[in-house]
C-alpha cells in the first residue's frame, strides 16, 4: 500500500494515511518482536469522515510507516466499524489460537442507526487479517450511544477489562472477561470532570509515577463537542483500579493539551508486563476536520508523534501526565544550531536545507532559583518566501502562548481558533532547570512545557513551507543561562 507523501503539507515524522480521511487511532500494539501495529479510523474512498473501517500500519521506530491493507472493512453499506482497541491474546485464553502466542484480538464497536455494539475479530497472522467471530456482537445493550472498548490484561484479576462508553450518558462502563467472548458488567464511572455532549474513546492504564516504584492508574476521557476552547479535547483523572473499580483522586477535570488538535488519544497494548506507556492521539478537531486544505493532496488528518508518558505530582498542582517525543533522537539527521550560552539574544536558523522540514528544538534555562523563575524564551517559525509564520514562547515557571494567526489557512473558518496558553502552574525547580521543547513538521506543532509538564499541539496549513527559525530568550536572570539546540529530523 503506497502513498504521495511528497506534498508540501504532508508530515514526514507523523503517521497520516496514504490517501482518503483519516480519524481516531485504533487497536494501537506492540507485538512480541516489538513492531508496533497502529489501525485507525479510516475512510479510504472520501476526504471527509464515512465508510469508518480500520485502515493498519506498521512501524519499528515510531516515526517512520509502513501503509498496511485495510485490516477491517464495513460488514454492509450500512453498518461502520467503528473505534476499539486490540490485544495479543498470548494465554490463548479465546481458545481461538491453538499453538500459538502471537493471537491478536481487535475490539471494535459495529454503528449502524438502530445500534451501536461491542464486537471482536481475529486475526492468526499478527495482526494483518482479522475473521470477525461468529458469536459477535459480544455487547449489546440495544444502545445507539455504546463505543469505543478498550481492552486490556489485568494481571492481579487474571482477567481482561473493557473500558466503552455510554455515549449520551456520560459513563464509562467498566467490564470483565476471562476469554474475550463472554464479558460481565462490572462498574460504571460517569459524571466526572467535562461532559460536553458526550464522553467517547475512554482508556484507563497504569501508569508509572515519577521518583517512585509505585503505580496508578489512569482513566483517560475524550469529550467532543464541548471542549473549553471549542469541538474536541481529552481529559484523564488519575486514581486506584480493583480490577472491577475505578476510583479517581479528586474530582479535578485535567486537559491533556492547551491547544485544539488533540483527540481520541489511546494507549499501546503489549505483551502483559512489558508494556511501555506509549500513546498517540489524533491530531485534529471534529469542528473542521473535514474542510482542512490538506484534501487538496488527497487526504486528511495525521496523528500525534508517539509519546512515552508517565504521571509525576508537580507541587502546588497536583498530578500531572508528562509526555514526552518518544525516542525522538533517533531521528536526529543533523544539528541545525547548539548554543550553550546563548543569554539574552536570540538566533536565527534557515532549515530550508533539511528535506523533511521537520526539526526538534529545545531551549533550556539553567540555574534557575525559586525566587529567580524568570526571564522568557521565544519562537517564530517563519516561511522566507510568504512571511507566514507560527510563533510561541513562554516563561520559567510555565505561563505558555502559541499562535498559528499568521500561518495561512483558516481565518475564515470561526473554529478554526489561532492563539492558546497555559498557566504558570510550575515549581520550576527541578535542578534549576526548565525547558521549552517541541516538533515541527510542516504543517503540525506539537510543544511541550518543562519535559512534557504540559503540551500543546496545533496544525496550520501555510502556502508556503515554514523554513526559517528564530529562538531566543529575554530577561534571564542574573546567575541563569540559556542553552538551545535545533535539530533536523530524517532527511
Ligand atoms: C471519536 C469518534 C468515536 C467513534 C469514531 C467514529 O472521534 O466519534 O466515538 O467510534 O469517532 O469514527
Amino acid at each position: 500500500v503506497t502513498g504521495d507523501y511528497s506534498g508540501a503539507l504532508r508530515p514526514q515524522v507523523h503517521f497520516s494515511p496514504p490517501k482518503g480521511f483519516m480519524n481516531d487511532p485504533n487497536g494501537l500494539f506492540v507485538d512480541a518482536d516489538g513492531l508496533y501495529h497502529i489501525y485507525y479510523q479510516y475512510n479510504p474512498t472520501g476526504l471527509v469522515a464515512g465508510n469508518q473501517s480500520w485502515g493498519h500500519a506498521t512501524t519499528t521506530d515510531g516515526y517512520t510507516f509502513e501503509n498496511q491493507p485495510v485490516a477491517l472493512f464495513p460488514p454492509n453499506n450500512e453498518t461502520f466499524v467503528f473505534s476499539g482497541s486490540a490485544v495479543v491474546d498470548v494465554n490463548n485464553t479465546s481458545g481461538y489460537f491453538p499453538g500459538q502466542d502471537n493471537g491478536v484480538v481487535a475490539i471494535y464497536t459495529l454503528n449502524n442507526s438502530t445500534s451501536q455494539n461491542q464486537n471482536i475479530a481475529f486475526s492468526k497472522d499478527g495482526g494483518y487479517s482479522f475473521e470477525p467471530f461468529e458469536g459477535n456482537p459480544v455487547i449489546d445493550i440495544g444502545s445507539t450511544q455504546f463505543r469505543d472498548p478498550q481492552v486490556f490484561w489485568h494481571a492481579q484479576t487474571e482477567s481482561w477489562v473493557m473500558v466503552t462508553v455510554y455515549a449520551a450518558e456520560f459513563a464509562v462502563g467498566i467490564y470483565t472477561s476471562p476469554n474475550l467472548k463472554n464479558w460481565t458488567h462490572a462498574s460504571n464511572f460517569s459524571n466526572h470532570g467535562l461532559l460536553g455532549t458526550q464522553y467517547e474513546c475512554p482508556n484507563l492504564v497504569e501508569m508509572p509515577v515519577e521518583g517512585s516504584d509505585e503505580t496508578m492508574w489512569l482513566m483517560f476521557i475524550s469529550i467532543n463537542p464541548g471542549a473549553p476552547l471549542g469541538g474536541s479535547i481529552s481529559q484523564y483523572f488519575p486514581g486506584s483500579f480493583n480490577g472491577t473499580h475505578f476510583e479517581a483522586v479528586d474530582p479535578v477535570a485535567r486537559i491533556s493539551d492547551f491547544a485544539k488538535d488533540n483527540y481520541a488519544g489511546q494507549f499501546f497494548s503489549g505483551i502483559p508486563g512489558t508494556e511501555k506507556r506509549l500513546s498517540i492521539d489524533w491530531a485534529s478537531n471534529w469542528q473542521y476536520t473535514n474542510v482542512v486544505p490538506t484534501g487538496n493532496e488527497g487526504w486528511r488528518s495525521a496523528m500525534t508523534v508517539f509519546r512515552q508518558n508517565h504521571l509525576k505530582k508537580l507541587p502546588g498542582v497536583g498530578w500531572d501526565l508528562v509526555s514526552t517525543p518518544f525516542n525522538i533522537s533517533s531521528q536526529f539527521s543533523q544539528v541545525l544550531a547548539s548554543n550553550s550560552s546563548l543569554g539574552n539574544s536570540s538566533i536565527l536558523l534557515d532549515y530550508s536545507n533539511v528535506p523533511s522540514g521537520a526539526l526538534y528544538f529545545e531551549a533550556n534555562v539553567t540555574g534557575l532559583t525559586p525566587s529567580t523563575l524568570a526571564g522568557s524564551l521565544n519562537f517564530t517559525f517563519t516561511s522566507s518566501i510568504s512571511g507566514e509564520n507560527v510563533q510561541g514562547g513562554t516563561i520559567p515557571g510555565g505561563a505558555t502562548w502559541v499562535s498559528r494567526r499568521n500561518a495561512g489557512w483558516g481565518s475564515e473558518n470561526p473554529y478554526f481558533t489561532d492563539k492558546f496558553s497555559s498557566n504558570g502552574v510550575y515549581s520550576g525547580s527541578d535542578n534549576g532547570t526548565w525547558t521549552l521543547s517541541g516538533v515541527l513538521d510542516r504543517t503540525i506543532l506539537e510543544l511541550f512545557v518543562n519535559g512534557g509538564e504540559q503540551s500543546a499541539t496545533l496544525v496550520f496549513f501555510p502556502e508556503y513551507p515554514l523554513d526559517t527559525l528564530r529562538i531566543g530568550a529575554a530577561d534571564i536572570p542574573e546567575g541563569a543561562g540559556v542553552s538551545v539546540a535545533v535539530w533536523g529530523l530524517r532527511d
